[in-house]
């Protein structure tokens, strides 16, 4: 029999609810993103993020209901993202999944959100093991060795900061407008690399470092404006992103030797940006590796993400009840290795 999952995501600024069919293919969805106003204020806004979810999440409902002929009465379970994110943001999401699950009596799971970034791919072919993922957001930066749904073993983390957070925080240097990610991105494209950054660990170990590259960024503009210096944005945005997707393709490229791999996902927010899609490309084709990173759209939070992720868990029934709790931090690796 088809399995319907409705996920849920309000983990940050996106309000999304969508309905998957078999944990692969994408029935109806709905993202409503507040980025417009907390572009407003350069960053998001905790509080006014949570108010704009509890003000939409209905009408968010309402919204993919009608873009489909199915009924809450098909569908086989609700899945939310529980962890990480905003507090606030999260509880909205959580709560309003568990009223749902209440009053038409269905199954709850709870989703990580990190696993809706990795469970993403499945949307264009289902994932086969083992893989070697390469999970990069604003929160993480991991090689993580799956050998089945579930089934984590990390190769290598940062040790200090978060790609995605560290993209955000040279922007934040450059005074580029929220979000971060992107924007240093169309910077990038239209500067030269002729800033020379450090290279963090130019070394055999895997593990990843982005904290130093950070303060080479920060120091620069602060010892460039006290010398009175303009400082040329479009270049160091190239400098800085050059060095740190130059990091991430070396440790990969090291994993996939070291581990002997035939398959790499990538999973997390930052596999949005059209170079590193660019760059992982040329990599895998290289090593003759087959490589899978989930369309654009669903590399950004989204619903349907995490509806895919549930999948496996609704087969194994890893279900939930209604004393489910929100956490604004979970590691997500640490149960399965
Ligand atoms: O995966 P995500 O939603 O974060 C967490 O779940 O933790 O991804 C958000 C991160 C942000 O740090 C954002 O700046 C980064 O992904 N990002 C990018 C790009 N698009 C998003 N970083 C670099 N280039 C991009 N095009
Ligand atoms: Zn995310």
């Amino acid at each position: 029999m088809d399995v319907y999952i409705m996920g849920i995501e309000s983990s940050c600024d996106e309000t999304s609810i969508s309905i998957v069919k078999n944990g692969h293919e994408e029935i109806a969805t709905t993202v409503l993103t507040q980025m417009d106003t907390h572009a407003l204020y350069g960053g998001v806004v905790p509080e006014i993020a949570s108010r704009m979810h509890t003000e939409n999440i209905t009408m968010v409902l309402e919204d993919v209901l009608s873009k489909t002929d199915l009924t809450m009465n098909d569908i086989s379970a609700i899945a939310v993202t529980y962890a990480p994110g905003l507090l606030g943001s999260l509880l909205v999401g959580v709560e309003f999944a568990k009223v749902l699950s209440l009053v038409y009596d269905k199954p709850l799971i709870a989703t990580h959100h990190i696993a809706g970034h990795i469970y993403a791919n499945n949307l264009v072919k289902n994932l086969e093991f083992p893989l070697l993922a390469l999970v990069v957001s604003g929160g993480h930066t991991e090689l993580v060795l799956m050998e089945d749904d579930y089934k984590f073993k990390v190769l290598a983390t940062t040790l200090d900061d978060a790609i995605g957070e560290c993209f955000d925080k040279v922007a934040r240097v450059l005074g580029l407008p929220y979000p971060g990610g992107p924007n240093v991105e169309k910077y990038a494209k239209e500067g030269k690399p002729t800033y020379d950054l450090p290279k963090p660990m130019d070394n055999d170990e895997l593990n990843f470092s982005f904290s130093g590259l950070k303060s080479a960024v920060i120091n620069l503009c602060h010892n460039e404006e006290q010398r009175g210096n303009e400082i040329r944005k479009y270049d160091l945005a190239r400098s800085f992103q050059d060095v740190a997707f130059d990091q991430i393709i070396r440790k990969t490229k090291l994993a996939i030797e070291k581990y002997d791999i035939k398959r790499v996902i990538v999973a997390g927010g930052v596999s949005a940006s059209a170079v590193l899609r660019e760059e992982m490309t040329i990599l895998c084709d290289k090593m003759n590796v087959d490589l899978s990173i989930p369309p654009m759209r669903y590399c950004t939070d989204n619903a349907t993400m995490i509806a895919c992720a549930a999948y496996p868990q609704y087969l194994r029934k890893d279900f939930t009840d209604l004393s489910l709790r929100a956490k604004s931090q979970e590691y997500f690796f640490q149960d399965s290795e």
